[in-house]
C-alpha cells in the first residue's frame, strides 16, 4: 500500500531525486500515452499526480496554445517539475490533492491525463467524481496504470528476490497495482460519472539500467525506487548481503544489448465525461 503521506515524504523525495531514471523506466509507455492524449484537440489539461512533470511538459510542447496544470501532493517533485518547466509559459505546477483540488475561476479542463498517478486515492470513486465535477462537458480522461502484479514481471522478479511473497492482503489497496483489474476500474469510473471507458494493454520493457555499468545503474535504481527500496533498507546486514547478491544475479540475467530491462505491463485507460 502506498499512501499520500508517503508521497509527501520519503517516497516523493526518492522520486524527486531519481526523476531521470523514473522517466526512463516509463519510456516504452510515454509515447503511447501521449498518442492517446493528443488524439483529439485539447485546450486545458490537468495532469493528475504530475510528479516531476514530464507528461505535462510534453503536452504543453505539443500544443503551445493549450494551458497545462500539473497537480501533485509532493513539494519535492513539484520543485523538480518547476525547474524543468522554466521557460515553458503554458504550464504550471501546483500543490494539491487531485481528489479535492479546484481549478481556477472560469477554468475547466477538457483533458484530464495521468501517467501512473491515479492509483493512490483511498476513495477512488469519490476522487473520480470530483475530477468529473471540475472537467468541461465532454472532457476526456486518459491515464496509464499498471496491470495486475502477476502480469508485471519486473515486480514478480523483485518480489522473489526479496522473498516477501507476492500478494498484499488487499490487491486493490492504494498503490502501484490497485488499478490492475479492468472490470474494477471500469466500475469505479462508471460510478463516478465517466463513460465510453476503454482499456488498451501496453507491454513494454522497463529500462532499469544502462550506460557504462548498466548492472550497477539498475541495482542503485532499485535501491531507491519501488518495492525493493524499503524492504532492503529494513534488513539486517547479513540478510541485506544475501538479498543484494540475489538482486544482482536477477538483474544480470536481464542484460540485453548493454541495458538491463524488465518486462512491464500497463493499461492505457480512456473515458469521457458523461454529461
Ligand atoms: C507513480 S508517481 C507518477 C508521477 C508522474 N505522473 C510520472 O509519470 O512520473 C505517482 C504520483 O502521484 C502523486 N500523487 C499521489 N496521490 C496523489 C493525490 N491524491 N493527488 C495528487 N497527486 C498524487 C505522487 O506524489 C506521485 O508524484
Amino acid at each position: 500500500m502506498t499512501q499520500k503521506s508517503e508521497w509527501t515524504g520519503r517516497v516523493g523525495e526518492s522520486w524527486a531525486h531519481e526523476w531521470r531514471r523514473t522517466d526512463r523506466s516509463f519510456g516504452g509507455l510515454t509515447d503511447r500515452l501521449l498518442q492517446a492524449a493528443t488524439s483529439s484537440p485539447f485546450n486545458q489539461v490537468v495532469d493528475v499526480g504530475c510528479g516531476a512533470g514530464e507528461v505535462s511538459l510534453l503536452l504543453a510542447a505539443a500544443n503551445p496554445s493549450a494551458r497545462v496544470t500539473g497537480v501533485d501532493v509532493s513539494e519535492n517533485l513539484l520543485a523538480v517539475a518547476r525547474l524543468r518547466g522554466e521557460g515553458a509559459d503554458n504550464v504550471a505546477f501546483v500543490l494539491g490533492d487531485a481528489s479535492q483540488w479546484e481549478a481556477g475561476e472560469g477554468e475547466a479542463p477538457d483533458l484530464i491525463v495521468s501517467r501512473h498517478g491515479v492509483m493512490f486515492f483511498p476513495e477512488p470513486v469519490t476522487a473520480f467524481e470530483h475530477l468529473r465535477s471540475i472537467a468541461r462537458p465532454g472532457a476526456r480522461l486518459v491515464f496509464s496504470c499498471f496491470r495486475e502484479r502477476r502480469d508485471n514481471q519486473w515486480a514478480e522478479q523483485l518480489t522473489s528476490v526479496l522473498g516477501t511473497g507476492s500478494s498484499p492482503a488487499d490487491p486493490r489497496a492504494p498503490g502501484p497495482f490497485a488499478f490492475g483489474e479492468a472490470d474494477y476500474v471500469e466500475d469505479i469510473l462508471t460510478r463516478a460519472g465517466w463513460t465510453d471507458v476503454h482499456f488498451s494493454p501496453v507491454d513494454y520493457e522497463m529500462v532499469a539500467g544502462e550506460g557504462t555499468d548498466a548492472l550497477e545503474d539498475a541495482v542503485s535504481y532499485f535501491l531507491r525506487i519501488g518495492p525493493a527500496a524499503r524492504a532492503i533498507s529494513e534488513m539486517d546486514a547479513a540478510e541485506r548481503d544475501r538479498t543484494m547478491g540475489r538482486l544482482r544475479e536477477m538483474l544480470y540475467a536481464q542484460s540485453k544489448e548493454g541495458r538491463i530491462t524488465l518486462p512491464a505491463a500497463s493499461w492505457i485507460v480512456t473515458a469521457k465525461r458523461a454529461d
